[in-house]
């Protein structure tokens, strides 16, 4: 959340910088800046709202400097207008900032002869910094000494009047990384993905390090002991094809429709038995499992909670990550934890996850970033090959997630001794069909297509499932919400009667998960006291549900899936209401890949 670029280079930065902002829009796009420093003097550019308001302002008069920084917001303190937004600038310091000073009120008191340009939590860095300057620091001090007095999480992108040559990038408890291009260019961004293309190699700041980026050469610090430490460089992969929509209108129908390639590529790291962990007696043993997450994972991670009990006899809890930490969770010290995050850096699982560490607990972490922060911190890592995901709503990641989980429950069971080889094998067999089955749900598209036009002047969906699908009917109504902004709410069906069965009238849809499986019949008495009140139901079912539908099914929207074994149901019933969602949107014309209010990664708690 808030993206951080800044560049180092002999060349003007001032439209690299817009570039590498452009490609991290994704994660906060309410307003934008950038500052550059040439003839130690700052220039800078600010503008409300989206990227292209900054870069028409840079278009009209772009600003001179090879040396530069910039960032994109995604509000906490302060409303997003241009005032508060980054770059923050004083006497003798520029800069950016991602994350939160959590004693910024105290500080800003603290430095009371100061008057303040902005709401923002941030500004009190540059006061800081400018306080201990004019008292005669150079920059290294004053940094060290500004450090010692943040409390929160932060990365920043700093430029010093009197260091022209030197971009200062400081990461602690917020992702910072190091990009070396070409012809000693250096790069610094919360997020490699912002210059990927320019970079050959990178090193991803380690949590408290800070680090000097002068003159094609980088210097490294810990804020423990302030002497420079060595950090390791890796090579950066080829991201530039994942950059571009391609056909499509918006990244989000691209990576609905990339599902199969997705779901095959990461199957197919996981064909074979022990292929997620050497740690065999370690999960065999386990007496629990803790899975953590937010969003859309941690729906992943309420699905993967049945397949673990009822496949691999393993009890499990899943927890909101925001909550976890905060609820004093009694953690038996021969348990596990699993932390679900696509990007890796949600600051709340981050949290969870250092938590559950200094309990002693051994912590997993299934992420689709390998570099990133939580893949860094866990014992082991479980990891979704989805590539990289723009729209702002998870689509491709979550089921990916879920494939990955379906396969470490085979696994788990198997070393558990709760299956036997045979029941093993079939799991295997069924995982292996997910692809195609996916690539037929997918021709659902242009009914769902059709389908959007009635939400047109909907207020309010409900959507219901039982069992495993009963996590996919909240996912179901996340999307729903999060894209179109219609007031969604996801509900295990049996639960209708105990309160949202109020809500039903003749205006409105329910959205009905109801693969052919033992609960089918209970979910059709469901649909019964639905349609009692009037309801509107949109039945989502295959071949065999439908058949046994008899006459009911004249009085609701039948869709018919492909049939899947009921294993893999939750990820097949996940694609039509990702369409849905999606068609729904463009029908109403929202902005599909950066909806209002949300960000694709949030790194603030
Ligand atoms: C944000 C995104 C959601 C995502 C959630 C967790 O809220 O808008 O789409 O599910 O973060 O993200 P993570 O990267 O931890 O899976």
């Amino acid at each position: 959340m808030c993206g951080i670029v800044g560049i180092n280079g002999s060349t003007d930065v001032c439209f690299d910088l817009l570039a590498g902002l452009k490609r991290l829009e994704y994660r906060g796009y309410d307003s934008a800046g950038i500052a550059t420093l040439c003839n130690k003097a700052f220039f800078r550019k600010r503008a409300e709202g989206k990227l292209i308001n900054l870069e028409r302002k840079v278009k009209e008069r772009p600003l001179p400097g090879t040396i530069g920084i910039g960032h994109t917001r995604w509000a906490t303190h302060g409303e997003p207008t241009a005032n508060n937004a980054h770059p923050h600038q004083g006497k003798h310091v520029a800069l950016v900032h991602n994350g939160i000073i959590e004693n910024h009120e105290a500080l800003r008191e603290s430095l009371n002869q100061v008057v303040f340009q902005s709401e923002t939590d941030s500004e009190v860095i540059v006061h800081l910094l400018d306080a201990y300057l004019d008292r005669g620091y150079d920059s290294i001090a004053a940094i060290r000494a500004t450090l010692q007095q943040l409390r929160g999480s932060y990365a920043l992108a700093i430029l010093f009047k009197n260091a022209p040559d030197t971009l200062v990038g400081v990461c602690s408890g917020s992702p910072l990384v190091i990009g070396y291009g070409k012809e000693g260019r250096l790069f610094l961004a919360s997020d490699i993905f912002a210059f990927a293309n320019y970079c050959e190699s990178v090193t991803y700041l380690e949590d408290g390090d800070w680090a000097e980026l002068e003159n094609s050469a980088v210097t490294i610090y810990s804020h423990k002991n302030a002497c420079p430490v060595v950090r390791s460089r890796t090579p950066v992969a080829d991201v530039a094809h994942q950059t571009t929509k391609g056909a499509y209108r918006h990244f989000m129908l691209k990576e609905i429709m990339e599902q199969p390639q997705v779901l095959k590529d990461t199957l197919a790291k996981y064909t074979s038995l022990c292929s997620f962990t050497a740690q065999a007696d370690l999960w065999k043993n386990v007496s629990g499992l803790s899975i953590v997450a937010c969003g859309t994972s941690f729906y992943a991670g309420c699905v993967a909670r049945y397949w673990f009990e009822k496949i691999a006899r393993l009890m499990v809890a899943v927890d909101i990550a925001s909550e976890y930490r905060y609820r004093h969770p009694a953690l038996s010290s021969d348990s596990c934890a699993l932390f679900i995050s696509q990007s890796g850096e949600t600051a709340d699982t981050l949290a969870a996850a250092r938590f559950t560490k200094k309990e002693g607990i051994y912590c997993a972490g299934l992420v689709n970033v390998a570099e990133s922060s939580l893949a860094r911190g866990v014992d082991q890592i479980l990891q979704t090959y989805a590539g990289l995901e723009i729209g702002v709503a998870s689509t491709k990641t979550f089921t990916a997630q879920l494939a990955v989980l379906a396969s470490f429950v085979v696994e788990v069971a198997s070393l558990r001794e709760v299956i036997s080889m045979e029941e093993q094998a079939s799991l295997r067999k069924d995982l292996h069909m997910l692809p195609h089955l996916i690539e037929e749900t997918l021709e659902m598209q242009e009914s769902l297509q059709k389908l959007a036009p009635r939400f047109e002047r909907v207020k309010a969906v409900l959507y219901l499932g039982r069992g495993a699908l009963y996590p996919v009917a909240l996912e179901g109504a996340l999307k729903l919400k999060e894209i179109s902004y219609i007031h969604a709410e996801g509900y295990a069906a049996g639960e209708l009667k105990h309160g949202p069965i109020a809500l039903v009238d003749n205006k409105i849809p329910v959205i009905v998960l109801a693969p052919h499986d033992a609960l089918f019949e209970k979910i059709l008495s469901n649909v019964q006291e639905v349609l009692a009140r009037k309801g509107q139901v949109i039945f989502f079912t295959d071949s065999d549900g439908a058949s046994a539908l008899g006459t009911l099914a004249e009085r609701i929207r039948v869709y018919v899936l492909p049939k899947a074994p009921s294993f893999l149901a939750p990820i097949v019933y996940t694609i039509p209401l990702q369409l849905l969602a999606y068609y729904v949107a463009t029908f109403k014309g929202t902005d599909v890949d950066q909806p209002r209010n949300l960000a694709k990664s949030v790194t603030v708690e």
